[in-house]
């Protein structure tokens, strides 16, 4: 057995003045009245708070048995629960608090908690996929409009954002994230917390938010869920920790930490990622929230004895309330009797749990967000739908387009609309889909009838089912290998059509916890299908519906138009007809790129030059010897109806001081016939470092709106403290040397300029 190491940091945490990474969490008078219940608290209510439950509805881990929800009922009218996640509603939130409040005796409110990821009722595109957006306003308001919905059904708090990097399409969470870059991360984990948070906690449509997975999630093994993550300190400050370094600066409320373990050590367990850093140098004077059971897990991942020696090493490492693992209400006190765990741990996590509760306004009125009247208003009201379409269409990636096959003429004679997913209206809901109802999205077919006029033939057929039996969270999808029946009528309709649009891709279900694969192309027949579609009629339009990106290998080639629509939410299909008709000129760009080869991941355009980058004669070099290093579509890659041209960037100086800024201009010209928005990026290479850095790494994005031929000047303003990174002597700081600096539409196609640091 181990010894627990009971951090310096505590008392760093405990002595923190408020600051930038307080939140305003910290309220002079607001900590006098948790003392005063402090006070009045035995040993065991405190240990109450810490402890949250689920109600038994969608549960993300093994079900509570009804015993365990009567056992949960009992100790929330003792006042012995902290929290429950997974009740949801006006009138059963209302219930439930006040068993706590009227039952117990101190009457401390619960904070209620939902998977609010990317919507309520109203869905919005699953979250990798309105990054592809680049519009951190638009993030902003689908955070604002999730939180008015779910504030309005009587929740407090949201598991999300989730603001974990990956570079492995192969995970499966991968879709709940921004992908694959720091600083698009960072943004949108700004964009999101603001939006669910708004300026005030205590306003009836906001919700307190959550960072996850804290931390490294996103970097699990092959990309298999839970699965072990090894890396340095170096990859852990540069390229995860970012996105939430962010989120706390944004005042995030909680943060929930991982499943995973970093270098042996449970993230729930690390004293050093918890207190060191997050409560430590951040000063987060929030509260951390364990993931699902993730106490009591590292007993199996081989780092506790039992679940009270588990329960013990995560309250010393600063996790602060016990989700669903029931070790910190099973065994805290008795550790604290034992002294075994310092009484002063558990203050520290009540008063930060407690801090929450008063910033919501609970201890005003704990039933302030539970009115029926207000939600049957709010929820999925006709603003909202208005804009889930609207930032659907943002989102939608345009990845290839031969020949100009699009935008379509609406009065094209007959449109054939095939493929698994063409009539489905649950897929675009996506997963983590909170209160949405099942199968209510508007299908991509519904959206194409709606747009074009009666005079238009819209023929329909599936060819081939994807999946077969149950679709929802808890289930496996059955991927449908054997039944073609359906191809010869797809076949028939492809050919008496003047247009084919062909939707495949991912049920909902297929991406999401617990969904890592290893094959990540088109899953069951529909390669088939599009072959002997695309026999019949060369004029396909693909819409893939993803959840994430699909390696699609060699039919990328044959496809003359690809458009990447994500789970684009409740009005999918509105959106994706908005594009396909050129209602909308697409102006999304991909936050993660799709690979040629599953066997490439994990990969980011951000990678390392390596010893030997080559290619170079009579050299082997750092590649593969089948397939290209690079991806088939790169990061922040996305088309448009029209064309964007770059100049050559200028920088403002050769050199910039230690503490100054440098401006890069380039004027970007809209070549075609269309108006459109580009998304022009920024990116720079620090070409000499005290621990190597990365070939390009963006650090700034402008959205451009240009009508045709006209030309304008794009500049980005460059801080030196924008090239700070992790240095070798564990400082965040810049360092003197010659930089290059990149400006254009994606991060492989770009133009260049150079700059010293002095
Ligand atoms: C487990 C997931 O990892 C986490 O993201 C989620 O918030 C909880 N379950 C609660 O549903």
């Amino acid at each position: 057995m181990h010894v627990v190491r009971i951090a310096g940091a505590l008392a760093l945490s405990l002595a923190f003045i408020p600051g930038a990474g307080a939140q305003g969490l910290v309220v002079p008078a607001t900590e006098k009245k948790i003392d005063a219940l402090l006070a009045q608290m035995t040993l065991e209510e405190k240990v109450g708070q810490l402890n949250q439950y689920s109600s038994a509805f969608d549960v993300t881990g093994p079900a509570p048995s009804a015993g365990a929800q009567k056992v949960m009922y009992d100790q929330v009218r003792q006042g012995l629960v902290g929290s429950v996640l997974n009740v949801t509603g006006a009138e059963a939130t209302r219930k439930m608090q006040q068993l706590a409040v009227e039952g117990s005796r101190l009457k401390i409110p619960m904070i209620f908690g939902l998977d609010v990821i990317h919507g309520y009722r109203t869905m919005f595109p699953t979250p990798l996929g309105e990054a592809a957006s680049w519009d951190p306003a638009a993030m902003e308001q689908s955070a604002r409009i999730a939180a008015t919905e779910a504030a309005a059904a009587g929740l407090h708090w949201t598991f999300a954002p989730m603001v974990d990097v990956s570079w492995d399409a192969r995970w499966g969470r991968i879709m709940e994230g921004a992908g694959e870059d720091p600083y698009l991360g960072a943004r949108a984990a700004t964009a999101r917390v603001r939006g669910f948070q708004g300026g005030d906690l205590a306003a009836l449509d906001t919700l307190a938010a959550c960072a996850k997975h804290f931390a490294a999630y996103g970097f699990s093994e092959a990309g298999r869920d839970y699965n072990t993550v090894d890396l340095s300190e170096h990859r852990l400050r540069n390229v995860v920790l970012p996105p939430f370094r962010a989120a706390v600066d944004a005042g995030v409320a909680t943060v929930m930490n991982s499943f995973n373990e970093i270098g042996g050590v449970p993230a729930t367990g690390s004293t050093h990622l918890q207190r060191d850093i997050l409560k430590g140098e951040w000063g987060f004077a929030g509260f951390v929230v364990s993931d699902w059971g993730s106490i009591g897990e590292m007993v199996a991942h081989g780092y506790a004895e039992n679940l009270e020696h588990a329960s013990r090493i995560a309250i010393t490492a600063g996790s602060d309330m016990d989700m669903e693992a029931r070790g910190y209400v099973g065994h805290l006190a008795a550790l604290v009797k034992a002294g075994k765990v310092d009484v002063k741990l558990v203050d520290d996590a009540v008063r930060r749990i407690l801090r929450v509760k008063f910033a919501l306004g609970l201890f005003d009125d704990p039933y302030r967000y539970s009115d029926a009247a207000r939600e049957k208003q709010a929820i999925g009201s006709p603003a909202h739908v208005a804009a889930a379409r609207d930032v659907a269409r943002k989102s939608i990636v345009l990845l290839k387009n031969e020949g100009g096959l699009l935008p379509l003429d609406k009065a094209a004679k007959t449109i054939a609309v095939i493929g698994p997913l063409a009539a489905d209206k649950d897929a675009a809901l996506g997963n983590w889909r909170a209160q949405a109802v099942t199968g209510s999205a508007v299908s991509l077919l519904e959206g194409i009838q709606a747009a074009v006029p009666s005079t238009t033939r819209v023929v329909h057929a599936e060819g081939v089912k994807l999946v077969t039996g149950p679709r929802n969270f808890m289930a496996r999808s059955v991927i449908n290998t054997t039944d073609r029946s359906g191809i010869p009528a797809a076949v028939e309709a492809a050919r008496a059509a003047d247009v084919v649009v062909l939707a495949v891709g991912e049920d909902a279900f297929q991406s999401g916890e617990g969904r890592s694969q290893v094959d990540i192309g088109f899953k069951g027949l529909q390669e088939e299908l599009i072959q002997a579609v695309l026999e019949a009629n060369k004029r396909v339009v693909t819409v893939l519906m993803t959840g994430r990106p699909l390696v699609l290998g060699g039919t990328a080639e044959s496809l003359p138009a690809i458009v990447e629509a994500w789970h684009g939410g409740s009005q999918a299909g509105h959106a994706i007809a908005d594009v396909l008709f050129g209602e909308y000129n697409p102006s999304g760009k991909l936050p993660v790129a799709f690979p040629r080869h599953v066997g490439q991941m994990p990969m980011t355009y951000a990678h390392k030059n390596t010893g030997r980058p080559g290619p170079e004669p009579g050299v082997t070099w750092s590649s593969y010897t089948d397939v290209a290093n690079d991806p088939l579509y790169p990061f922040g890659y996305g088309l448009s109806y029209t064309t964007f041209t770059y100049s050559e960037p200028r920088v403002s100086a050769p050199e910039i001081a230690r503490d100054g800024t440098l401006q890069v201009t380039a004027t970007i010209t809209n070549a075609g016939k269309r108006a459109g928005v580009e998304v022009a990026q920024l990116y720079v290479r620090d070409l000499v470092g005290s621990v190597t850095r990365p070939v390009k790494e963006l650090k700034g994005f402008q959205k451009v709106e240009l009508q045709p031929g006209q030309s304008r000047e794009v500049t980005f303003t460059l801080k030196a403290a924008d090239l700070a990174f992790y240095t070798a002597s564990g400082k965040w700081e810049a360092e003197p040397g010659a930089f290059k600096v990149f400006v254009g539409g994606n991060s492989r196609d770009v133009k260049e300029a150079a700059f010293s640091l002095k």
